[in-house]
């Protein structure tokens, strides 16, 4: 039998729970089989020793210090749970590269933000880094790129990449539930970021993003050019006017590779009720990859949860178990090209524009006017309720245009007086032909 495969896990909240869970239920048996050698907790660290967490760790060496375990010479692979792009994640993980150590970890904030330095440590190491659990939890949508679809020329990869939203809108749509109500029960399930405004704001999403864009395209992750709007400004009125309309609303990360560069967004977008993405409900995450070979390839499962990321944080170690792990971005570091961005002005969509204006005489003519303007051309008009001189909702759609003059327009009727409230933009996908 080979040697064990010695494993110290950082950070033992709702993944390191769920890693450490199943590395102890299943590593003599089928792990061990798949890995050819037998794989063993050796060490953990977090923050509170004494916390009770339903695992137990007094038979494993315990450091006060997650940064220790890069040093443990019993620990083969560094398994980096804490999360945060900056501070003792950063520290732990550079420190197990610089000594030669594997590391596997599930921090995409880290990954997104900091993969310059982290492409400069992984060309001079003997370690690797694996991350699958970084996006889409359980779904294997890194190997999927990486391996499954590496013959192909990548046009697009784009979906649902975040399990705490996709809650949150699939809660609202189904019980009226309210905004705030369903983000604390995702927080309770946790779905949610330690910081959820990561979640709420797109931003969690944007992480994901762009590393998926860095292995589709061959780049360096750029999470400063993904254009992000979140979804808290969603109100429920949204919701049921885009399904009167035939849509659903879902918060879509989309990177396409365009002629003029590589085009990142992460936004609340109306999708057809018949895409099948439209029903990708609960924390369920879902992920198109266009290959110019394959065609148009769907990934979707569980995107968050202790147990779908434990699933393949634990993949991602049986993969050193077996000594074949690929380099992060699917190739050496060094090929990894800049990401050249695309203006999103100048990206062309036709929009959703919610306004909650008065009900008064020649206030739909002021934004008629601007629209005009600004060269938005109008598919369709509604408006809800009619209370003279009362705030009513008036849902605009838009025909395909410019992204920079719907904006623009946007800027001047939020000036208005009639319109009381900020206007709420939302473009819809249809993707093309896949629907
Ligand atoms: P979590 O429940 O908040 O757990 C974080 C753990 O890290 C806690 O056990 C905490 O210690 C420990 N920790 C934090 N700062 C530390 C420090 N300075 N020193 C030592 N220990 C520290 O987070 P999580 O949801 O498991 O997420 C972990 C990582 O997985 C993050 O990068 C996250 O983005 C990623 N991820 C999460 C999910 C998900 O569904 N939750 C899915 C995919 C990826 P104590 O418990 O002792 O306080
Ligand atoms: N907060 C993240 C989500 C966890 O809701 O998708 C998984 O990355």
């Amino acid at each position: 039998m080979n040697a064990p495969l010695k494993i110290g896990i950082a950070g033992l909240g709702t993944v390191g729970v769920g890693v450490f869970r199943l590395l102890v239920e299943h590593a003599a048996g089928f792990i061990s089989d798949r890995s050819q050698r037998p794989v063993v907790v050796a060490a953990v660290s977090s923050r509170d020793k004494g916390k009770c967490r339903g695992i137990d760790i007094s038979k494993v060496r315990w450091h006060d210090n997650p940064v220790a375990l890069a040093d443990d010479e019993d620990v083969d692979v560094v398994v980096e749970l804490m999360g945060g792009s900056e501070g003792v994640a950063f520290d732990l993980i550079r420190k197990a590269l610089e000594n030669g150590k594997h590391v596997v970890t599930a921090n995409k904030a880290l990954l997104a933000l900091r993969s310059v330095e982290i492409l400069e440590l992984l060309k001079k190491s003997k370690g690797t880094l694996s991350c699958e659990a970084a996006v889409a939890g359980g779904v294997p949508i890194i190997k999927g790129i990486r391996e499954g679809l590496a013959a192909n020329k990548i046009s697009a990869v784009y979906g649902i990449l975040n399990g705490t939203c996709n809650f949150i809108l699939s809660e609202m749509r189904s019980t009226g539930c309210d905004f705030d109500d369903v983000l604390k029960e995702a927080q309770v399930k946790g779905y949610a970021e330690a910081d959820p405004s990561f979640d709420i704001d797109g931003i969690d999403s944007g992480h994901k993003l762009s590393i998926l864009a860095g292995l589709a395209f061959g780049c360096v992750p750029d999470f400063s050019s993904v254009h992000i709007r979140g979804i808290s400004n969603i109100s429920p009125i949204d919701i049921e006017f885009a399904e009167d309309l035939g849509y659903r609303v879902k918060l879509l990360g989309i990177a396409r590779r365009t002629e003029k560069g590589i085009e990142q967004s992460v936004e609340p977008c109306l999708v057809p009720e018949s895409a099948p993405i439209a029903s990708v409900d609960g924390t369920l995450n879902a992920v198109y990859v266009d290959g110019d070979y394959v065609g148009n390839v769907l990934f979707t499962g569980e995107g968050a949860g202790g147990e779908p990321t434990a699933s393949a944080v634990v993949a991602d170690i049986i993969d050193v178990a077996r000594g074949r792990v690929l380099p992060f971005l699917g190739m050496a570091s060094s090929k990894a090209e800049i990401l050249k961005p695309a203006d999103i002005n100048e990206r062309i969509g036709s929009y959703f524009l919610r306004l909650i204006m008065l009900d008064q005489m020649g206030v739909l003519a002021d934004v008629s006017a601007i629209l005009r303007d600004c060269c938005v051309s109008i598919e369709s008009v509604l408006q809800r309720g009619h209370s003279f001189g009362q705030p009513v909702p008036v849902i605009l759609i838009s025909h395909e245009m410019s992204e920079g003059g719907m904006l623009k327009a946007v800027k001047l009727i939020s000036k208005l007086k009639s319109v009381v409230k900020s206007p709420h933009l939302m473009r819809i996908e249809t993707f093309g032909t896949i629907y």
